[in-house]
């Protein structure tokens, strides 16, 4: 296969473009950009087509993940050189972390065409059939929230993957029957927030599974100020820096928050972004030191004071923060666990310490350390 240069412009018709996430009641409640909405992890329409400018093009602009930028450069060129196409990958990992931009990278990298559906999006196995038919030598098909792919779709996809065919059948009842045709072999690029919902069958069927993690503070301030350059804002360093500290280690939010701060160091100062500005333009948005959103606050308000520090199931704590368990536990949890303020125990969440402490509340003593943590 030699590497097709034309890669399909962003407004192609054929292109099925991943639906707007879900509302929860929570979301409907505050219009978007609403302040406690600030720090939401996934973006919100009128967001998406900014973060389109914004979105790394070459593995090189893409910031941190050292090692799994390693892996697919490795990968990638291996591909190359074998002028074939890469293997299949999987991306897994909390909303805003890139996962979309290296779907792009990737086919970039190969120079070769992107198609871009989502579980949700592929009802039957025949809509999965239509795109894969569709689909040249060496294209890329990215597939958003694989974990929510029916059985049926996924019964499509395993053939392709693994031996680039696909099972049609024509006709109904006595007189069907099936015939195999052959797909262009392509590369299978996924992305899920929840591995652990996927089967087993199709987790195995990727050549990598790479996982992104939340990004540190050093890595967010390259990110805002690569975004402060492409947006033309004037920052400096102190002011990008407190952005990054704030951002929930997601390079989605940091970008938001870098045209917040932007908007009201224009409608309130001279327009240019300083720790001045950016400190009192997130203390406006209600952003707090940790860079802890109103839901996170309210599921360790709920832990602490509600339920004084006993352990609480998951279904509880979403129905008393007015989300979704699903979207607690993608969204919420692991940046909570990660930054040591939730465990998650045999018998339910915990606020630690350090949560205590950062709602200025004083701990019963009983509250277990972060040795008793069990699962993840
Ligand atoms: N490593 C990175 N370097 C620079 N910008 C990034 C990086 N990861 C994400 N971004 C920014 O964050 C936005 C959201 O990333 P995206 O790939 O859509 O995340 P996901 O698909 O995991 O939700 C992108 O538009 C891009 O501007
Ligand atoms: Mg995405």
């Amino acid at each position: 296969m030699s590497p097709r240069r034309e890669t399909l412009p962003p407004s192609e018709p054929v292109r099925t473009e991943p639906p707007p996430p879900e509302n929860s009641p929570a979301r409907e409640a505050s219009p978007p950009g609403s302040p406690s909405r600030i720090l939401a992890p996934e973006a919100e329409p009128v967001e998406m087509a900014e973060e389109v400018g914004l979105r790394p093009r070459r593995l090189a602009e893409f910031v941190g993940q050292a090692q799994v930028k390693n892996h697919l450069s490795i990968l990638l060129e291996a591909a190359r050189r074998r002028e074939q196409a890469a293997d299949h990958l999987l991306f897994a990992g909390p909303p805003g972390l890139g996962k979309t931009s290296l779907a792009g990278i990737v086919a970039t990298e190969m120079g070769v065409g992107l198609r871009i559906t989502s579980g949700p999006a592929l009802l039957r196995g025949g809509d999965l059939a239509a795109i894969l038919s569709d689909l040249r030598e060496g294209d890329v098909l990215f597939i958003d929230e694989v974990h929510r792919l029916g059985r049926a779709v996924e019964e499509v996809l395993y053939p392709a993957m693994e031996d680039f065919q696909l099972d049609i059948v024509i006709g109904k009842g006595p007189t069907a029957r099936s015939i195999r045709l052959d797909l262009p072999r392509f590369t299978l690029v996924a992305a899920t927030t929840r591995t652990g919902l996927m089967t087993g069958p199709l987790r195995d069927r990727f050549g990598l599974v790479a996982r992104l993690d939340y990004y540190d503070p050093s890595e967010l301030e390259a990110i805002v100020s690569r975004a402060a350059r492409i947006l033309g804002v004037d920052i400096d360093q102190a002011g990008a820096a407190e952005i990054a500290r704030r951002s929930r280690g997601t390079p989605r939010i940091a970008n938001r928050l870098l045209r917040r701060v932007r908007d009201f160091a224009e409608v309130r100062g001279n327009g240019r972004v300083t720790l001045d500005s950016a400190a009192q333009g997130l203390a406006l948005f209600g952003v707090d030191d940790l860079g802890l959103d109103k839901v996170d606050r309210a599921i360790l308000e709920a832990l602490c004071r509600r339920f004084s520090g006993r352990p609480v199931g998951l279904s509880t704590l979403a129905v008393c923060v007015g989300e979704e368990p699903e979207t607690v536990e993608d969204v919420y949890e692991p940046f909570l666990l990660q930054q040591g303020l939730l465990m998650r125990t045999a018998r339910g969440r915990v606020a630690t310490p350090a949560a205590w402490a950062h709602l200025g509340l004083t701990a019963p003593p009983e509250v277990p350390t972060l040795f008793g943590q069990v699962g993840h």
